[in-house]
């Protein structure tokens, strides 16, 4: 019996000094992989011009048609996004699944959560980057936007903010993308889809005129920004909701950060899962920094479904925004933070399950039922898998247990 009890002491003593030494390698591995304190990351943001923001953001008045408002897809019971792999836009009726039985408007994208979107060192924005910062430039398919604001006759100070910050440049986006915010009627798109700088500024025009007749917002316009109605322009609306991101969607402790940095506690199979994450399953090489992306693009075989940026279920990613073959497919890594509840995943939302939607990285043929795909699926499937191949080779073979242990890490990427 003595024996029995000294070994159970050695066993037990063994097994919590291998987990201590696991915890201990798995904290070196995440801060050498560039994962920093809440605190360093969050950009600060003013709390009255957040309080308009929120107003802006689920204000139904701002959108073309006013049927719909940010708020409709990024919604707080699906962790900021709206639990739907495709986006339904104008026209819809109801959250979440409700409005896929609408008719509304299909965005032929995953719609995004918004956590950490307005932290510093944010540059890219979307599944294409269709808003970056390179050098400090801001670049946007409105590329003419920021010069069409520093061309006007104005010394506002927030213009300076809107040079310096891609998501104000980010935020001006979905009030005219067609069938988001602006119904797909010819009258109105047939100029917006030439991405014409002019018609988007009509827009931004119309909007800012609606602002203007409402008292409410001129005055707590005046009062925040010391702007008279007539001196009003549409980069308030985006720069209020830039501090409202800034400050309803920043990044808090999460299990896992409470555990690099205090004394919080991770159960083993989550620390094996990160050890994978940062060691022998390669994740962090892309899934990065204190958001767990590297803001790069890549491309990982998910299959497509829905309509597709580029119709008839193909969505080239990338490519949309530059032309250059070499961005065929690829996407923004996506940052993990909440990635528990953020399904469906990927750019147009095909995989509900996050085990699968690790095991699509290096096995892609697993769960597609190739009988019953379609033609086109097939050969759009062969596309992908050449481009990603070295990114599927580059992650091995993870088995069952192993792809679960990198879901029990996943899990701890959520707030605490
Ligand atoms: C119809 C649903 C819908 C509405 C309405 C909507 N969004 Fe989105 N949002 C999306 C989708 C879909 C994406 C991803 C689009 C893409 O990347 O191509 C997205 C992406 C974003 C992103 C980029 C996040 C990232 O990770 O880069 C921001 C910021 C954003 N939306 C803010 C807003 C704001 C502000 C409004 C209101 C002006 C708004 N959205 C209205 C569906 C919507
Ligand atoms: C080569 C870069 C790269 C590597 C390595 C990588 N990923 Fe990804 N990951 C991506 C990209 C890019 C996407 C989005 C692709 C798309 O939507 O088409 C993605 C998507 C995901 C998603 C879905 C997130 C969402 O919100 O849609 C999860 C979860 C994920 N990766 C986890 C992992 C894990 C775990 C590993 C390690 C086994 C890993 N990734 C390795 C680049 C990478």
């Amino acid at each position: 019996m003595k024996y029995f009890i000294s070994f159970l002491l050695i066993f037990f003593s063994v097994s919590v000094l291998a987990s201590s030494f696991y915890s201990k390698l798995l904290k070196e591995a995440a801060l050498k992989n560039n994962f920093k304190q809440i605190s360093v990351v969050n950009k600060k943001f003013d709390k009255k011009k957040s309080s308009l923001g929120k107003k802006f953001f689920h204000d139904t008045m701002l959108s073309f048609n006013s049927d719909m408002s940010c708020g409709t897809c990024h919604l707080t019971k699906f962790s900021s996004a709206d639990g739907l792999p495709n986006a339904v836009g104008v026209g819809g009726e109801g959250e979440g699944i409700d409005r896929m039985f609408s008719d509304g408007e299909i965005v032929p994208r995953n719609t995004l959560p918004l956590w950490g979107r307005g932290s510093k060192d944010f540059n890219t924005l979307f599944w294409d980057g269709k808003i970056t910062q390179v050098d400090g430039e801001i670049i946007s398919q409105l590329g003419l936007l920021t010069k069409n604001y520093a061309s006007m006759d104005n010394e506002y100070e927030i213009i300076q903010d809107f040079y310096q910050d891609p998501l104000i440049s980010a935020v001006h986006l979905p009030f005219v993308e067609i069938r988001e915010l602006v119904a797909d009627d010819e009258e109105v798109t047939e100029v917006l889809k030439k991405e014409s700088i002019d018609t988007a500024m009509n827009v931004f025009y119309d909007l800012t005129e609606r602002i203007k007749k409402d008292s409410d917002y001129t005055k707590e316009i005046k009062e925040i920004y010391n702007l008279e109605v007539d001196q009003i322009e549409f980069f308030v609306v985006a720069d209020a909701i830039a501090h409202f991101i800034r400050d309803e969607f920043a990044i808090k402790e999460t299990i896992f950060s409470d555990f690099v940095f205090n004394d919080g506690k991770l159960n083993d199979d989550a620390i094996r899962g990160g050890l994978l994450f940062y060691g022998k399953a390669k994740c962090s090489s892309c899934h990065s920094g204190t958001l767990f992306s590297d803001l790069d693009f890549h491309s990982i075989p998910y299959p497509q479904v829905g309509f597709g940026k580029n119709g008839f279920g193909v969505d080239y990613g990338r490519f949309n925004v530059t032309y250059d073959p070499d961005d065929l497919y690829k996407f923004r890594t996506p940052p993990l933070i909440n990635v528990e509840f953020t399904k469906p995943y990927s750019h147009s939302g095909s995989v509900f399950d996050l085990k699968e939607a690790i095991r699509y990285h290096f096995d892609p043929l697993k769960n597609l039922d190739l009988q019953n795909i379609s033609d086109l699926e097939r050969v759009e499937m062969y596309k992908k898998l050449k481009i990603s191949g070295q990114n599927i080779n580059q992650i091995p073979y993870l088995d069952e247990n192993e792809l679960d242990q990198l879901v029990e890490f996943l899990k701890t990427l959520s707030f605490k």
